[in-house]
């Protein structure tokens, strides 16, 4: 009898152990600072260009045609709005990240802003 208890006990720590992996919260801030989720923001495009011109065009230049960083006239072919929401937070080799910065839906309509660019 004391056995089928010593088991059950033990298959429940087991069931424990296995759900505290899934569900504790390290797991899902890694993810989150491979692949940051993008805040769902309405594009403001006058917002974002001025956001540009203080942020990128230092590195893009003025009218993204590149400079120290690549010419982001075309952005939009090349990556979407995903994709360069989490370039621009968290860098890449030169390129620095913003996420200190700028507000995630700022660098959010930066980013649909660009995808945009065809
Ligand atoms: C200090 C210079 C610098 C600044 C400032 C800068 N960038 Fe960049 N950016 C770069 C460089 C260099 C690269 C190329 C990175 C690489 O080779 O991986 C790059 C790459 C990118 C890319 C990827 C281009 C591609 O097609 O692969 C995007 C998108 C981008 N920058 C957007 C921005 C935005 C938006 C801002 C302003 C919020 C900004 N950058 C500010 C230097 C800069």
């Amino acid at each position: 009898m004391q056995k089928w208890i010593m088991s059950g006990l033990f298959f429940a720590a087991c069931a424990f152990a296995v759900v505290l992996m899934f569900t504790l919260p390290g797991k899902a801030e890694v993810a989150e600072e491979n692949k940051p989720t993008m805040p769902e923001v309405q594009l403001d495009a006058a917002g974002a260009e001025a956001t540009v011109k203080a942020n990128c065009i230092t590195c893009h230049g003025d009218q993204l045609q590149g400079g120290v960083g690549p010419s982001l006239q075309q952005e939009g072919g090349k990556h979407d709005a995903g994709e360069i929401f989490t370039i621009v937070t968290k860098g890449r080799g030169q390129m620095p990240s913003f996420k200190d910065k700028l507000a995630p839906e700022e660098i959010a309509n930066v980013a649909m802003w660009l995808a945009e660019k065809k």
